[in-house]
């Protein structure tokens, strides 16, 4: 049995994932600092698979204890997700941003330098391409300098990783994520955002469910065919499908390079607008929204050329927009009135 640490593994793409790999066999460790997430989230994972993974209550930012954490441990991957994420908060506060972002990676990294038998999967974002020139948008594509402390630990993450990868012999692989959504079919496992919600999806089912007021739309003055931005929205299992395949990659030595990039999202654009239709019709709720003026930083349009994913790894995303709504609001209604926060 393989053993594999998921860092973050109790957050949102982290939990659905640790039941992927547990559906596939392997022996997850988890190491999360509940700063985003909660302890019943292991509850769910054991609803949902019928076994509870070892969780450690450890932040990897904290070199002391992650050498002491890392090392006796023999892990055959690690899938790291461990980081923070709020673009907003990034901007107020970006030293929080670098310090977590950035130390829990090198502590890590440290672990793979002497550990280069152990493939390891990093969690980026379609954020480090910024408004490409076209689309859809290939992974060769030019980076942009990114628009937010988040951002730029995404980006500075990726040179870490790229030049570790090759001065120790690494295995790696990048995932760029488009804009994950949805949750577990089950309805057992999902998004717990803290405060309002900042992304589209959670706002979106809190305010179907009365918990917030109207949706506000950021902009319909987008050069898009009904003005409101375009994003390319995947769904949370199928995402968590694609880490297993990219581990597999590794573990099975099939990469190409010590460091390979691959954008992880279903290649179809969908407009604000088209998301609010495609929830009240997954939902059968009808959304109350207003149309405000443009969110700043906002781009006007992202979607994946899944072109690599498919040929090279052998993945591409099976679930619609349709099914993601309906799973979010499958979770949102078990959540019920209740505030996350
Ligand atoms: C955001 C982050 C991005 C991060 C990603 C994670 C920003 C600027 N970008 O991407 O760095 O990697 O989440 O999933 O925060 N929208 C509304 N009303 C709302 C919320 C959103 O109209 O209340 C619109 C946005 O303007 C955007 C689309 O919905 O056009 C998607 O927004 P969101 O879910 O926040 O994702 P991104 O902005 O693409």
């Amino acid at each position: 049995m393989k053993k594999i640490l998921v860092t973050g593994g109790l957050g949102y793409i982290g939990s659905h994932t640790v039941v992927e790999l547990i559906h596939k066999n392997y022996e997850v460790v988890i190491a999360d600092d509940l700063s985003n997430s909660k302890e019943s989230v292991l509850e769910g994972i054991n609803s949902v698979c019928g076994t509870k993974p070892k969780w450690f209550n450890i932040d990897l930012s904290n070199s002391h204890k992650s050498v002491k954490f890392l090392e006796n441990q023999e892990f055959d991957g690690v899938i790291h997700f461990a980081a923070f994420k709020a673009v907003g908060e990034s901007v107020l506060n970006p030293l929080k941003y670098y310090r977590n972002n950035l130390l829990s990676l090198m502590s890590l990294m440290s672990y793979l330098k002497t550990h280069n038998h152990c493939s390891f999967i990093f969690s980026s974002s379609c954020s480090v391409y910024g408004q490409a020139k076209s689309l859809p948008i290939t992974e060769n594509m030019e980076t942009k300098s990114a628009k937010s402390p988040y951002g730029n630990t995404k980006q500075i993450c990726e040179e870490i990783l790229k030049e570790s990868s090759a001065a120790y012999d690494l295995k790696s692989i990048a995932l760029r994520y488009f804009n994950p959504i949805g949750a577990h079919p089950t309805g057992k496992i999902g998004e717990l955002p803290i405060g309002v919600p900042q992304n589209l999806i959670p706002f979106i089912t809190q305010s179907a469910a009365g918990i917030r007021g109207a949706l506000n739309v950021y902009g319909n003055d987008y050069p898009t065919p009904d003005g409101t931005a375009i994003r390319d929205y995947i769904h949370v299992v199928d995402l968590a499908q694609a880490h297993i395949i990219a581990l597999e990659r590794l573990l099975n030595n099939k990469n190409a390079s010590p460091m390979e990039i691959f954008n992880i999202g279903t290649g179809k654009g969908s407009s604000v607008l088209e998301v609010i239709k495609a929830f009240e019709k997954a939902s059968g709720k009808k959304l109350d929204y207003k149309i405000t003026g443009r969110r700043e930083g906002d781009i006007t349009s992202a979607y994946a050329d899944t072109k690599r994913a498919k040929e090279i790894l052998g993945w591409k995303s099976k679930k619609t927009l349709e099914d993601a709504l309906k799973d979010a609001w499958k979770w949102q209604k078990k959540l019920g009135q209740r505030n996350p926060d």
